[in-house]
C-alpha cells in the first residue's frame, strides 16, 4: 500500500462506463514504480455532467485526467488550450491541469505508433498503409500514420465510404499525404491489402461477444513480410490477428497502444520517464495474455 499525504497528487479517468477500465490499477502502479507521490482514480460521469466534472477538476485541484468514451470529443469545449494533434483528431484523452489552466492532448497516437514500432521491433513504418474503419479511433491512427515522414501511402476501407471520404479528403490536406478512400467490400480488399506493409484494423468487426468474425473475410491476402494490427483488446487475439498469424504475418494486437497512451499520458503530467514496458506487462497480466 502506497503512502498518501497532503501532498499526493490525484489523477483520475472519466468515461461512462468506466469500470472496465484498467487504467487505476496501471497507472497508480507505475506511479509506485517510479516514486511518484500521486494516485489515479476512476471517475464515472454522465454525458449530461461533463461540464460540472471539469469544473470540479479545477475546483479540487485534480492534476490530470484521461478521458475515455464518449466524452473525448465534447470535452474540447470546456478545456482552455489543446494539441494540435487533438485539434485535427477532434479528441482529447488526456488533461493536464496547468495551475487551473486546462490544457487538453490527446495520447493515442503516441500509443498507436510505438506499440507498432516497438512489437514490429523496427525505426520505422511500412510505405504503404492500410486501415480498417474510420470511427473515433481510426482518426488518431490514421493522423499517426500519415504524420510519418516514411509512409508515403495510405488507403482508408470503410463499410460507410462518405466517412473514410471525408478523413482521406481532411487528412490529405492537412499532411500532404495521398490517401484513398474506398468500401470494404471483398473484392477491394484483395486489390489493396496483398501489396500493403502494415494492416490495421480500427473497426469494432471481431469484438466480443462476436468474436467469430473479421473484416478481412478472405485471409489470403496476408503474408510474411506484413505487420497486421489489431486495438480491439477484448479479445487479445481476435480473428483478423489468428488468420494473419496464420499466414506468416508479424501480428500486434490492442494492447500496446493501450499501455503505451497511458505512459505518455503519465509521462506529460509528472515530467518524468514512464515505465513504458513495465506498463505493458501490467496490462497483459490483466487481459491473461504473459
Ligand atoms: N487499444 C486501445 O487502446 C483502443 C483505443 C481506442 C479504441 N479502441 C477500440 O477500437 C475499436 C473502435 O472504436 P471507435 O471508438 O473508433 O468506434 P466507432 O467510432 O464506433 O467506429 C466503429 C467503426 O467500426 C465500423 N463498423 C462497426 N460495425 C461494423 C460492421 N458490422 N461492419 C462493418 N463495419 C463496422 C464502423 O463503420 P461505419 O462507419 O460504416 O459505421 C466504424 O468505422 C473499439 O473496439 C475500441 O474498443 C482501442
Amino acid at each position: 500500500m502506497k503512502d498518501f499525504n497532503g501532498s499526493t497528487a490525484v489523477y483520475g479517468i472519466i468515461g461512462d462506463p468506466v469500470e472496465h477500465s484498467i487504467s487505476p490499477f496501471m497507472q497508480t502502479s507505475a506511479m509506485e514504480k517510479m516514486g511518484f507521490n500521486g494516485v489515479y482514480l476512476p471517475f464515472h460521469v454522465l454525458p449530461e455532467h461533463l461540464e460540472k466534472a471539469i469544473g470540479g477538476m479545477k475546483a479540487l485541484n485534480i492534476s490530470g485526467l484521461n478521458v475515455t468514451s464518449p466524452h473525448k470529443q465534447n470535452v474540447i469545449r470546456y478545456l482552455d488550450r489543446i494539441s494540435d494533434a487533438a485539434e485535427v483528431i477532434g479528441a482529447v484523452n488526456t488533461i493536464v491541469n496547468d495551475s487551473g489552466a486546462l490544457y487538453g492532448d490527446n495520447t493515442d497516437v503516441y500509443g498507436y505508433i510505438q506499440g507498432v514500432l516497438k512489437m514490429g521491433k523496427t525505426d520505422v513504418l511500412p510505405e504503404i498503409v492500410c486501415i480498417f474503419g474510420a470511427g473515433g479511433a481510426a482518426r488518431g491512427v490514421i493522423y499517426g500514420c500519415a504524420m510519418r515522414e516514411e509512409v508515403r501511402k495510405i488507403f482508408i476501407m470503410n463499410r460507410t465510404l462518405s466517412k473514410a471520404q471525408i478523413i482521406a479528403d481532411e487528412f490529405s490536406r492537412i499532411t500532404g499525404k495521398h490517401i484513398m478512400a474506398f468500401p470494404s467490400d471483398d473484392s477491394k480488399i484483395r486489390d489493396i491489402v496483398p501489396a500493403t506493409g502494415l494492416v490495421i484494423n480500427t473497426t469494432t468487426i471481431g469484438q466480443l461477444p462476436d468474436a467469430g468474425v473479421s473484416p478481412v473475410p478472405d485471409p489470403s491476402v496476408f503474408h510474411k513480410g506484413q505487420i497486421v494490427s489489431d486495438i480491439i483488446t477484448a479479445p487479445v487475439k481476435t480473428k483478423y490477428l489468428r488468420d494473419a498469424e496464420e499466414r506468416g504475418a508479424l501480428t500486434v494486437n490492442g494492447l500496446p497502444m493501450l499501455a503505451y497512451q497511458g505512459a505518455r499520458s503519465l509521462s506529460i503530467w509528472t515530467g518524468m520517464d514512464a515505465p513504458e514496458d513495465y506498463m505493458l506487462t501490467i496490462v497483459r497480466k490483466h487481459f491473461d495474455e504473459s
